[in-house]
């Protein structure tokens, strides 16, 4: 009998979602990490890629979403941050129009294996939540 080779073990504490609770063209809220500083992001479906940002809008520092994992226009082509109206690309991230036009939101390096989305061996999660919760501002 020939031997199998071993399974990919996963990271558990790096896994954002399975890939089918994303759908087609659907968005997911996560939060990874431990502290005063969690990584607070979301991760949306582009085709058959999956793309991952930092939730925190590039205008006032919000969180993009107000209900939880809604974070797409109506007719889920875009991004949109629910405190004033900036709308982002899903494929890269920049926003096309609002009050933060031509800025970005921060990417979140991912990878898909066996069917779970994960954060990238690369993603400092610290700093990334560090920078985030730095960037908050309080509500206007
Ligand atoms: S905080 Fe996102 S548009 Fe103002």
């Amino acid at each position: 009998m020939k031997p199998q080779a071993p399974a990919q073990t996963l990271d558990l504490e790096r896994v954002v979602c399975r890939l089918s609770e994303l759908g087609e063209g659907g968005a997911r809220a996560f939060t990874i990490g431990s502290g005063d500083w969690p990584l607070r992001g979301f991760v949306v479906r582009v085709g058959e890629a999956v793309r991952g940002y930092v939730n925190r809008c590039p205008h006032a520092g919000h969180p993009l979403n107000l209900l939880p994992h809604r974070f797409l226009t109506p007719d889920g082509t875009l991004i949109v941050c629910a405190s004033h109206g900036a709308v982002f690309e899903k494929g890269s991230g920049y926003c096309v129009a609002g009050p933060c036009a031509g800025r970005s939101l921060t990417g979140i390096a991912l990878e898909v294996h066996s069917g779970f989305v994960l954060l990238a061996d690369s993603v400092d999660v610290g700093a990334l939540g560090r920078e985030r919760a730095q960037a908050e501002a309080p509500p206007l």
